[in-house]
């Protein structure tokens, strides 16, 4: 695309010189480039317009696990200043940051405490079709009003990815594009390749060749911890027995942060995430889902262990989560390598973000129906053995010391803003969470 930014005024001047009737008065061959011009700009409207569209709903119809590999458009002038602005650091000491993932959950809470606080932020995003899109495009409305960017596009476009560090010197990258979810690994599970390693490899190559290196914080996963059964979880545990390909591709990514970190010096900082829910959030989780079908009448299914035992999770509310990502990139150090070759060892960090106090998911929906005011039909079901492990409980104590994360939201408090939200935003029943 990058020929669209120099050809506007071309054809009205190539079209002077060869036209017949190029002996006539100045005016007129100025009207005619004015013509020429108007005609060639709308030709290249047409063009932007229909492209995006038209791509995608042939790669959506094709082939379904081909639908985050779509590419968008980019390049020009204003798409250059957009970026520029919305990177901008406008506070003392702040920092400029790519996030990944920026119309996610996560992504948009993150990026909106980032801009608030001054700091510049670009986001990227390939608004995939995993789950509902409207409300990724209203998450990126909601950022955009508070000055946020976001560049379209997959995080395997290198392309791309070295275009943005063209034009951005960003000094942090918080990496939170990824494919969740455990059970739709078994559906679609090259999508877990493509996001989470390849993905995750391309960004790591872009930094490693960007002047000066970017300092990284990425998102891992409780599920690293897979079938363990001490508790609370502890980052020193062994997590070699992920239980679904997608903790797999996050316990791969761990690997895979050492070696750039070992070869070329980028400052790597992983957070293993526990069952964050809140507001924006997503709907294939289950306080999601359950808060829908309870408001329907619809029967939710609740798992249970072995032996009548109880499934917990370790809820987290996304503010403790933001405030964890904020203190991770605060505390980064910057990468040591540049023009791709190590200079001295740089730092590797891996931390929970938990808030160590699970919670039976009876207990949840216990909560969801007093806050709704609806009673839950509830199907007792045998835990499939399909990535779901049967409790999650984080040893926080690392990021307590080392980064100064203290999480306040308990779960009823955390479930009542949801809610609210919830209702706000699906109210009246114009829209329905899908
Ligand atoms: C929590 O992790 C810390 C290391 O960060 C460790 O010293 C402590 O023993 C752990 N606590 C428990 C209860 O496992």
């Amino acid at each position: 695309m990058k020929h669209i930014d120099n050809t506007p005024s071309t054809p009205g001047k190539f079209k002077m010189e060869k036209s017949p009737y190029n002996r006539l008065r100045l005016h007129s061959s100025l009207a005619k480039l004015t013509i020429w011009s108007l005609v060639f700009l709308g030709l290249i409207f047409i063009f932007f317009f229909r492209s995006p569209s038209s791509s995608s709903s042939g790669s959506l119809t094709s082939d379904p696990s081909r639908r985050s590999l779509r590419t968008s458009s980019y390049g020009g002038l204003a798409w250059e200043k957009r970026i520029k602005a919305s990177a901008k650091v406008r506070s003392r000491n702040g920092m400029s940051v790519l996030v990944t993932g920026a119309a996610g959950f996560v992504g948009t809470h993150v990026s909106s405490a980032l801009k608030r606080r001054g700091d510049g932020v670009l986001g990227l995003d390939n608004f995939n079709d995993y789950y509902d899109q409207s409300l990724k495009r209203a998450r990126q409305a909601l950022l955009e009003r508070s000055g946020v960017y976001i560049v379209e596009g997959d995080i395997n476009d290198v392309t791309l990815l070295k275009k943005l560090f063209d034009i951005v010197p960003f000094t942090h990258v918080m990496h939170l594009a990824a494919q969740a979810g455990v059970r739709y690994a078994m559906e679609n599970p090259s999508s877990y390749v493509h996001s989470n390693i390849a993905g995750l490899v391309s960004i790591l190559e872009v930094c490693k060749s960007a002047n000066p290196q970017p300092a990284i914080v990425w998102a891992s996963s409780s599920s690293v911890y897979g079938l363990n059964t001490k508790v609370p979880f502890s980052e020193k545990d062994r997590t070699d027995n992920p239980a679904s390909l997608y903790a797999a591709t996050k316990k791969a990514g761990e690997e895979i942060a050492h070696t750039y970190n070992h070869i070329y010096g980028l400052s790597l900082t992983g957070l293993r995430f526990f069952t964050v829910y809140g507001p924006w959030g997503r709907p294939d989780m289950a306080y999601f889902f359950f808060t829908r079908d309870i408001l329907k009448g619809k029967a939710i299914q609740i798992f249970e262990a072995p032996n009548h035992g109880t499934v917990a999770r370790d809820f987290t509310y996304i503010d403790d989560i933001v405030k964890g990502c904020l203190g991770a990139l605060d505390t980064a150090e910057k990468s040591t390598g540049s023009g791709g070759k190590k200079k001295g060892p740089a730092q590797l960090r891996v931390y929970n973000l938990g808030n160590t106090s699970p919670v039976p998911v009876s207990d949840l929906v216990s909560i969801l129906e007093r806050l709704l005011k609806v009673k839950a039909k509830r199907t007792i079901m045998k835990l499939p053995r399909n990535g779901d492990v049967q409790f999650t409980h984080a040893n926080i104590s690392l990021a307590q010391r080392e980064l100064g994360y203290k999480p306040t939201t308990d779960l009823r408090t955390g479930l009542k803003k949801f809610v609210r939200w919830y209702l706000s935003y699906y109210g009246n029943g114009k829209k329905s969470a899908q």
